[in-house]
């Protein structure tokens, strides 16, 4: 139980120089989500401090249009002087709050909620001013590397510009995460000099202003180093990627879901997916993707943004995407669903069909060859191998209605706007470009002539002109 009042501000101002990019670097997707996205959901939506300030400075308006929330307040660093002066911008919103403030940096995206909980927990409960949330690193290179006296007090944090021989081989770091309780950080900012090789106003030197003070600095020890790195390059981006993805595979097999490659499935957090599915290699499951039970999905297929129900088959080289698809549908191999594509129960879409913006009804087939859009497909229907619908005419889009029970014959081509009547049959082969009523045969395409003994006639014709 938390015991007091208390507020995060997450630290977002800065470029992210090493990213070499012209995206500011928390906007950087991260398992199809933005890097910043991670830091404020766990505010949001797990730690529900009082307050959640977001600093921003690069593309300032873009990252506040990409975080609409009226939960978050932000707060402008006009110019980046430091983590040190990012922080004291935040005193015009922060600046009469009684309690304790957890800082956050926006490009540490894989802290657990868990282990900041436990943190203020600590600090609160050790009564400190000041407490350092620190990992030991194998390799500790470009962290602030962290300085203790002979008591074992943590005396200071040395950034690696400004360490000397012996501090670089220290392996405690910095996590760049503090609880400081608040009138004491806003004064302790004020006394924060830019005398380093950075010419920067470094937050943690706000450690040695509190030693000044004689109040209470504590350390908070995390034992897993990748949940608090740091993300400044693209490697370290990749890395975070895979440790991300591997939680949400480790997450979605908890819940009973199989996979036969784990490592080649690529599933964002946002998907849901049931029990007794099975994964297999090289899938990819984006957005707010919601598969039921017992489906079999892939190997290699795309799922976007889609809702599959039980028992749906996805196989080899398939795209869905904004779709729908009801129970004991099977899609692919080689099939693409366009967004707003809605299949109902057992409805079967095979090799190499297209279907766009279109519902096709329970039980209804299209197995081979076709591009459905802009149509509307009742119950049980037959469409042929090569059937097209001819939604588009140069300039607009129209719609095609085929009702329950038609039977659609191979390559024919459906100009839009049309109607076909229930039970209808359309011959093999037709360009049909009027209603057809129900129960009718609509045949439409050149008689078929056969020239008797033509052949025979022609061998003749050419005998004759050799000789
Ligand atoms: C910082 C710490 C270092 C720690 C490491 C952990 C300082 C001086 N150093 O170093 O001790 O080991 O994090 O990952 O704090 N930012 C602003 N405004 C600024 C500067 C930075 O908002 O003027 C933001 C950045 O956008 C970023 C965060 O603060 O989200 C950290 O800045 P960064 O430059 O990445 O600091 P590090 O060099 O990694
Ligand atoms: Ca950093």
């Amino acid at each position: 139980m938390l015991m007091k009042k208390w507020a995060v501000i997450i630290m977002a101002a800065g470029k992210g120089k090493r990213m070499r990019s012209d995206l500011v670097k928390v906007l950087h997707p991260l398992l199809g989500k933005m890097m910043l996205s991670y830091t404020v959901e766990l505010c949001l939506e797990e730690l529900q401090p009082e307050k959640v300030v977001v600093i921003v400075g690069h593309q300032a308006r873009k990252i506040r249009d990409a975080f609409p929330d009226r939960r978050i307040t932000f707060v402008e660093q006009q110019e980046q002087l430091g983590t040190g002066h990012a922080v004291a911008v935040t005193e015009s919103v922060l600046g009469t709050f009684a309690g304790t403030i957890l800082i956050l940096s926006g490009d540490t995206p894989l802290i657990t909620a868990q282990t900041l909980l436990e943190m203020v927990q600590y600090h609160q409960g050790q009564g400190a001013a000041l407490t350092l949330l620190t990992v030991y690193r194998e390799d500790p290179i470009g962290y602030g590397r962290v300085i203790r006296g002979a008591a074992g007090t943590v005396h200071r944090v040395v950034e690696e510009q400004d360490a000397s021989k012996r501090e670089r081989e220290i392996t405690e770091v910095n996590t760049g995460i503090y609880c400081v309780e608040a009138p004491f950080l806003y004064q302790a900012l004020g006394t924060v000099r830019s005398d380093n090789a950075q010419g920067e106003y470094y937050l943690p030197d706000i450690i040695a202003s509190a030693r000044r003070k004689k109040k209470k600095v504590k350390s908070f020890p995390v034992a897993d180093p990748l949940e608090v790195m740091g993300i400044n390059t693209r490697a370290e981006l990749a890395v975070a990627e895979q440790l991300l993805a591997d939680r949400v595979r480790q997450q979605v097999m908890t819940e009973g879901v199989t996979m036969q490659d784990p490592a080649s499935v690529y599933i964002e957090p946002s998907c849901r997916i049931e029990k007794d599915t099975i994964i297999y290699p090289n899938c990819y499951l984006r957005g707010k993707t919601v598969i039921g039970e017992g489906c079999r999905i892939g190997p290699q297929a795309e799922i976007s943004d889609s809702r599959i129900g039980d028992r749906v088959q996805v196989k080899f080289c398939t795209m869905i995407t904004d779709s729908w698809i009801d129970d004991d549908a099977v899609v692919g191999p080689f099939s693409h669903l366009r967004p707003d594509s809605h299949l109902g129960k057992g409805a079967k879409i095979g090799n190499f069909v297209e279907v766009k913006k279109s519902r096709i009804g329970p039980g209804t087939k299209a197995n081979h060859l076709s591009y459905i859009g802009d149509a509307e497909i009742g119950a049980e229907v037959n469409i042929g191998a090569g059937t097209i619908t001819c939604n588009y005419d140069g300039q607009h889009k129209h719609r095609t209605v085929i009702e329950d029970k038609v039977f659609v014959g191979s390559n024919t081509a459906l100009v839009a706007p049309l109607t076909i009547g229930a039970g209808a049959v359309i011959a093999a082969g037709s360009t049909v470009t009027k209603d057809v009523p129900p129960y009718a045969l609509a045949v439409g395409r050149t008689r078929q002539k056969s020239l008797k003994k033509w052949v025979v006639k022609r061998e003749k014709r050419n005998k004759g002109r050799q000789g």
